[in-house]
C-alpha cells in the first residue's frame, strides 16, 4: 500500500488546474445507461471510483472506452446486475438503479455496506422507485427490482439525498408520465446532470431549486458533455494554500458554485479574488477563527468540513464546526490530534482551540476527504508527516501529491514497507 510523505513547512506558489467533477461525472456515466446511440463525456479524471463506474458498466454489457479523461459508451445492456464486489467500493453504484429500471425495467443491485463517514442508507431512494410503481424486494444482500414501465409520481424526500435526487430524476426521463421531487438536492452536480439529460431530450424543470419536474420521453439521445470542474478539489487547494501562506492561481474553478465556502475562507482573513478564470488564493497572516456548519447546498459543503478543521486549528481563536448531513465524519479528528491540534468533539460538533503549529506525525486516513485534510496539515505541520491507507485519498484526487509538489510542497508518495510479523 502507498503512503504519502510530507515535510512540512514550504509556502505554495505558482498556479494549478482543477480536475473534472467526480461527483458530476458518475451520474453522467450513469445516465448513459439512458441513451440511445454512442455517448460521449469528455473532463473525466482517471479516479478510482471513476474507473469503478466504468467498470460497472462494462459489466452490465455496455461498448466503454477511456482515453485523454475522455469517455465513448455505447450499445445495450443484457445484465442489469451492480455486483457486491463493485458497490463496496463505491456506494454511487447506487446511481445505476434508477436508469436500469427505467430503460430495461429489471435491476439487481447490491445494497451498499456500511461507510466511514455514517450509515448512508438508500432507503429513500427505493422508497421514490416504489411510488413510481417498482417491485422492490431486498433479498441476500441485494436489491431486486422489476417496472414493467415507471409512472410518473409525487416524491416527497424526507432528508435532501443528492444521488437520490439524481437516480429518481434519471429514472423519470423515461417514466409514463409526470414525477415531481420535492425537497430535492440543489447540488450543482444534479443541476449539471439535469443539463446533461435535458441534451438528451428529457423534459426537465426546476433543477437547482428544490423542486424538480420531470415529464417523461420514449427515449433520450446519446449524451456529448464535458464535464465541470470540481468544486471540492478546488476548495481543498484553496485550503491548502491558504494553510501555508503561499500565493496560488487556482485555474477553472466554478466560481457561481462556491459562495458558501469562499465568505468563510474570506472570514477567517484568506485573501481570494477573481483573476483570469481562475482565483487567486493569498494566505497573508495568521487564519482567524470562523465557525461552520454544513449544510445542503447552497449551504457550507460537508465535503470541505475536514479540510476546513485543519485550517481552525491552526487559527487564532475557538471556533465550532458542526456537521449536519453525515452522523459520523469527524474520523479525522482523533488524526489530527496525534498532529498536537486541540480539538474535541460534542456529538456532531467540534470544537476547536487553534495553536500556532501543528508538528509531523505518522497518520491514518479514513476516508476520502478526511485523507485530503490530514495532507494539509502535513504540509504545515513541523517535520514530517506520513499519511498512510491513501487508497481512500485515490478514489476522488487525481494525483493530488503532484499538484502540490508543482507548487512547491515537499511531497511524495512512497511504497508503504510491509512489516514482517
Ligand atoms: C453525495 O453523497 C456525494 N457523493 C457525497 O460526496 C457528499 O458528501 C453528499 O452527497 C452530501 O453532499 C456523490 O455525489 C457521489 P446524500 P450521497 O444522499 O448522495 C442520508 C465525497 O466526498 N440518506 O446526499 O450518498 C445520508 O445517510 C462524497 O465526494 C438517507 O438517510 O449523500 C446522509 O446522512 C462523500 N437515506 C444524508 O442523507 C437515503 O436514501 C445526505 O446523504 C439517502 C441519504
Amino acid at each position: 500500500m502507498d503512503k504519502i510523505v510530507i515535510k512540512g513547512g514550504e509556502r505554495l506558489q505558482g498556479e494549478v488546474r482543477v480536475s473534472g467533477s467526480k461527483n458530476a461525472a458518475l451520474p453522467l456515466l450513469a445516465s448513459s445507461i439512458l441513451a440511445d446511440g454512442e455517448s460521449r463525456i469528455r473532463n473525466i479524471p482517471p479516479l478510482n471510483d471513476i474507473k469503478t463506474m466504468l467498470a460497472l458498466l462494462k459489466s452490465i454489457g455496455l461498448n466503454v472506452a477511456y482515453k485523454n479523461e475522455a469517455v465513448k459508451i455505447s450499445g445495450k445492456a443484457h445484465t442489469f446486475e451492480a455486483p457486491y464486489e463493485l458497490v463496496k467500493t463505491m456506494r454511487a453504484s447506487a446511481l445505476v438503479l434508477g436508469p436500469l429500471l427505467a430503460k430495461y425495467g429489471s435491476a439487481r443491485v447490491s445494497m451498499p455496506g456500511g461507510c466511514a463517514i455514517g450509515e448512508r442508507p438508500i432507503d429513500l431512494h427505493l422508497k421514490a422507485l416504489k411510488a413510481m410503481g417498482a417491485e422492490i424486494e431486498l433479498k441476500h444482500g441485494y436489491v431486486i427490482a422489476g417496472a414493467k414501465r415507471l409512472k410518473g409520481a409525487t416524491i416527497y424526500f424526507d432528508i435532501i439525498t443528492v444521488t437520490g435526487t439524481e437516480n429518481i430524476m434519471m429514472a423519470a426521463t423515461l417514466a409514463k408520465g409526470k414525477t415531481v421531487i420535492e425537497n430535492a438536492a440543489r447540488e450543482p452536480e444534479v443541476v449539471e446532470l439535469a443539463r446533461a439529460l435535458k441534451a438528451m431530450g428529457a423534459k426537465i424543470d426546476g433543477e437547482g431549486s428544490d423542486v424538480i419536474t420531470i415529464e417523461g420521453v420514449n427515449e433520450l439521445g446519446p449524451l456529448d458533455y464535458q464535464v465541470m470542474p470540481d468544486r471540492i478539489e478546488a476548495g481543498t487547494l484553496m485550503a491548502a494554500a491558504a494553510a501555508t501562506k503561499g500565493n496560488v492561481l487556482i485555474k477553472n474553478c466554478d466560481l457561481p458554485f462556491m459562495e458558501a465556502l469562499i465568505s468563510k475562507m474570506k472570514a477567517a482573513g484568506i485573501v481570494i479574488r477573481e483573476e483570469e478564470g481562475g482565483l487567486r488564493v493569498i494566505g497573508k497572516r495568521r487564519l482567524k477563527s470562523v465557525d461552520i456548519k454544513t449544510l445542503p447546498h447552497p449551504g457550507f459543503p460537508t465535503d470541505m468540513q475536514a479540510q476546513m478543521m485543519v485550517l481552525m486549528s491552526i487559527a487564532s481563536g475557538l471556533s465550532v464546526i458542526s456537521e449536519t448531513v453525515f452522523e459520523n465524519r469527524f474520523m479525522h479528528v482523533s488524526e489530527l490530534r496525534r498532529m498536537g491540534a486541540d480539538i474535541h468533539t460534542e456529538g456532531r460538533s467540534a470544537i476547536i482551540k487553534g495553536k500556532e503549529k501543528l508538528s509531523g506525525a505518522q497518520v491514518m486516513a479514513t476516508d476520502l476527504r478526511a485523507s485530503a485534510s490530514l495532507i494539509i496539515a502535513g504540509l504545515v505541520a513541523e517535520g514530517t508527516t506520513e499519511v498512510s491507507r491513501i487508497y481512500h485519498l485515490d478514489r476522488g484526487y487525481d494525483g493530488l501529491e503532484r499538484k502540490l509538489a508543482a507548487l512547491g510542497a515537499n511531497i511524495e508518495r512512497v511504497k508503504e514497507k510491509r512489516i514482517s510479523k
